[in-house]
């Protein structure tokens, strides 16, 4: 960041403060706060995080009124369209599209990370078979520290390097072992001589029984789903693993903390909860109850798949996932999927509705990949582990970007305190 040289002037009681004013290379210009406890004895106040920027980054841009999202600057329509996931994790990973040499010498990396430690098989068989599978990725992606302790030094880029490809390579593995053992299936091993999504469907889909052959046109949509999920700047989970790295923690206790995160049904746990809510209104003629409800100050039901933080005009992830939508059910011969149906009856009539426009509530990315997923054969159970497996080079390209960054401190926030002033302790026969 290129030191300021334009201020703002804050001015309350008898202080007067000059506050830094920071320009980035895309979105709003940036008050830097970081002397105004020492000069002014005041916090700033912002729970939830509305107005607040939390770091600088290089890695992802969203422009949240034209619907914009740039991963390393390109953008995301195009990477969907013309590149592949595993392309997309160099971008993000190393901040360029790699040469036909780097690529390849990426790729055989990761392919070759993809088996888990023989041990670790037995940490499925310690889940209930009806355990959540998020339940499952959460606790087995924490225990790799314990099997990859070769690669937790965070302060050895060779290390920080062998984690992040570990990771990348080893998450489809695990989030199909937890679908498998879910479904009392053997779990499967992946193949090198498959690519990355259709390895992670034959490991979802294949049985001892019968050969699995991987339909090309689902693996492009799986790899799709993954592009589109890979990054999106400082969103909840990516915080929580921004914040859990501050302290030191190494790289799979952090992927683990975000992996939890993301399990919220206002977070990543939305596509589960979207196709449920879908499958809950069964009909089209039932939108109009759901969409009253939606508006009910006095009703906690919310449009799941509906509305963000930041895309205030529409998701361009979402808009890719509905032409992928359409294709994948034409492919599978479901184009007339009644849930299908239900969903774009649903956009149609929100979007035409005065309170979402005016609240500028859209669909998200998570309003459209259930569908495709649902339509792959996924459980709902299954929707989020997906969005986790996707998300982890946006998790660890963050985390990255942090621990080499120079200026790295600890993430401490501090408070509104609003509780008991100082009083003295009282005896139980006193109260
Ligand atoms: C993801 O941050 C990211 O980048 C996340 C993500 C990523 O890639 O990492 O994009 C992935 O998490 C997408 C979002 C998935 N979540 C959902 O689909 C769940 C449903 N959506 C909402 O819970 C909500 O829209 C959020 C959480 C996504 C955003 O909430 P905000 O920005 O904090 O907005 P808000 O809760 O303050 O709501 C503003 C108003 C409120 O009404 P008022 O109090 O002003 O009267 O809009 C209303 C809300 O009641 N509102 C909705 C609504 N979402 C917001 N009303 C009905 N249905 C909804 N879905």
């Amino acid at each position: 960041m290129v030191e300021s040289t334009r201020t703002a002037t804050l001015t309350f009681d008898d202080k007067t403060i000059e506050l830094p004013i920071h320009s980035p290379s895309a979105g709003p210009d940036v008050l830097d706060i970081r002397k105004l406890y020492a000069q002014g004895s005041v916090f700033t106040y912002d729970p939830g995080f509305t107005s607040t920027a939390s770091t600088e980054s290089s890695i992802t841009y969203i422009d949240g009124g034209e619907g914009i999202l740039l991963h390393r600057g390109y953008p995301i329509d195009q990477l969907a369209g013309q590149s592949h996931y595993l392309e997309v994790c160099y971008l993000l990973l190393y901040g360029e599209l790699p040469s036909a040499a780097q690529l390849e010498e990426f790729e055989g990396l990761v392919t070759n990370h993809t088996m888990i430690h023989e041990q670790m098989m037995n940490l499925f068989k310690g889940f209930r078979r009806d355990a959540h599978p998020m339940a499952i990725m959460t606790g087995v992606v924490g225990a790799m520290s314990a099997f990859y302790h070769d690669s937790t030094d965070i302060t050895d880029p060779h290390q920080r390097e062998v984690a992040s490809i570990r990771m990348i390579a080893k998450l489809p593995t695990i989030a199909a072992a937890a679908y498998k053992y879910s479904i009392g299936q053997p779990i499967v091993y992946p193949r090198n001589d498959l690519d990355y999504a259709s390895n992670f469907l034959r490991m979802c889909f294949s049985v001892p029984a019968e050969d699995y052959v991987v339909d090309p046109i689902l693996a492009r949509a799986m790899d799709r789903i993954f592009t589109l999920h890979a990054d999106h700047e400082q969103n909840a989970s990516t915080s929580t693993v921004r914040l859990a790295g501050s302290s030191g923690a190494n790289p799979f206790a952090c992927i683990a903390a975000g992996i939890a995160c993301l399990w919220g049904p206002a977070h990543g746990g939305a596509n589960q909860a979207c196709l449920e809510m879908l499958q809950e209104i069964g009909s089209v003629d039932r939108i109009p109850e759901f969409i009253a409800r939606a508006k009910d100050k006095n009703d906690p039901f919310r449009l799941m798949g509906f509305g963000h933080r930041v895309y205030k005009n529409f998701d361009p992830r979402a808009t890719v996932m509905k032409e992928s939508a359409d294709e994948v059910l034409e492919l599978l011969g479901v184009e007339n999927n009644p849930i299908l149906q239900v969903a774009k009856e649903l956009e149609a009539a929100a979007l035409a509705d005065p309170y979402f426009a005016e609240k500028k509530l859209f669909p998200n990315v998570d309003f459209y990949s259930g569908i495709i997923l649902e339509a792959m054969g996924f459980p709902t159970s299954m929707f989020t582990p997906i969005f986790a497996l996707s998300r982890t080079v946006g998790w660890i390209s963050q985390w990255k970007e942090m621990i080499e960054d120079p200026a790295l401190k600890i993430g401490r926030p501090r408070q509104l305190y609003t509780g008991e002033t100082q009083r003295d302790y009282t005896n139980v026969e006193d109260r």
